[in-house]
């Protein structure tokens, strides 16, 4: 039996060698073969497995030595803890997430970050419509083991009076001029906060060559928005709204390659409400005959435009001897406040609904 001369180098050596216990039995499967059709997407992910027998771990040797790990026990984890995946060798999803504050936001952006986390080589662009970054949205992205950049980009003061405003565009272009300025290659996609996203999605879009595309589930009243594939060419799409667009999709419907992105300096999304997906794909000058269908000939949906329902602002907090010196003095810092401070607590703030959607 060797006897450590102190508790630290004991708890070194445990994790030196429970890490590469870890590394020799579960090392493999960080080397993914490039498989994008069949890839198995439920296995748990490694990061949760190391999190778990590292937790064990801990948990006996606490038995064993009942103070030796209480720092680490004490110590602040990351809100997505265990760090992002990478894998040499596959290429990289620029994924851009616009959003902006609302009562929903950090809701929302917690969700979009728990799907990433099971994705290997993620850059997450987060580009936010605020006139200053939002507090609780930098800190989340910075506790956060992912990948992350965060951008801001406002949309430009002409639109603001416009009934039907083009939301989203300016911080998107902040993202693509991002990828532009920084990335080689991979793949580009647009990935809005309040979506759903299966994961087999992201294996698929990884390999796209110039545009893939795929079904959008939950848009408007067809419940759909898909490509109309036929012996596996687009031959058409079917869409709610095809208005007199020659790409009717989603913004959530398609990915475009980096490296062909890089051949399309020009190509950027227009301020025109209903036709930023049709003007970007359009700038990108491709034809039917290019466009990749994925999800087995747009046969499986496999992201959704969930469409979270809109809260109202937080009513304050009462400041009284019931809730002073309590947690209700921390909880009142996470309420959304509407900086315009429309929250009453009769009146519900009319949605204005727009769009096709
Ligand atoms: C898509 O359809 C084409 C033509 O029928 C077929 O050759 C191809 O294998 C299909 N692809 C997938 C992934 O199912």
């Amino acid at each position: 039996m060797i006897r450590f001369k102190s508790r630290v180098l004991g708890v070194m050596v445990v994790s030196v060698a429970a890490t590469t216990l870890l590394l020799l039995l579960f090392g493999s499967t960080l080397r993914l073969p490039p498989a994008p059709a069949n890839m198995s997407f439920l296995r748990v992910p490694l990061r949760a497995l190391n999190d778990f027998q590292q937790q064990q771990q801990r948990q006996q040797q606490q038995q064993q030595h009942p103070n030796a790990f209480s720092s680490s026990a004490n110590a602040q984890e990351s809100c997505t803890s265990g760090g992002a995946q990478r894998v040499e060798g596959l290429p990289p999803l620029y994924i851009i997430t616009p959003t902006y504050p609302r009562a929903e936001q950090i809701p929302e952006i917690t969700r979009t970050a728990q799907t990433l986390l099971n994705v290997a080589n993620v850059v997450w662009l987060v580009s936010e419509d605020a006139p200053a970054p939002t507090p609780a949205l930098t800190s989340y992205l910075n506790e956060s083991s992912l990948n992350t950049v965060y951008l801001r980009a406002q949309m430009p003061a002409k639109y603001m009076k416009a009934k039907n405003k083009p939301r989203g565009v300016a911080n998107r272009l902040a993202g693509l001029n991002w990828v532009r300025a920084n990335a080689k290659e991979g793949v580009l996609y647009f990935a809005d906060d309040d979506n759903t996203y299966d994961l087999r999605i992201f294996e698929q879009m990884r390999w796209t060559k110039k545009v893939s595309m795929f079904p959008v589930g939950l848009v408007t009243k067809l419940g759909v928005s898909t490509p109309i594939v036929r012996l596996g060419k687009v031959v058409g799409f079917y869409d709610g709204w095809i208005a007199n667009r020659k790409f009717p999709v989603d913004m959530a419907g398609f990915a475009v390659s980096v490296p062909f992105l890089l051949t399309r300096p020009n190509a950027t999304m227009p301020f025109t409400v209903g036709y930023e997906e049709d003007g970007f794909i359009k700038s990108l000058g491709i034809t039917s005959a290019d466009i990749e269908p994925l999800a087995f000939n747009c046969t499986k949906i496999w992201v959704w435009h969930t469409q979270t329902k809109k809260n109202t602002a937080a009513v304050p907090i009462a400041q009284n001897n019931i809730t002073m010196g309590t947690n209700l003095d921390v909880i009142k810092g996470l309420l959304w406040k509407d900086p315009k401070g429309t929250a009453t607590t009769t009146t519900k703030k009319k949605e204005t609904k727009k769009k096709k959607s």
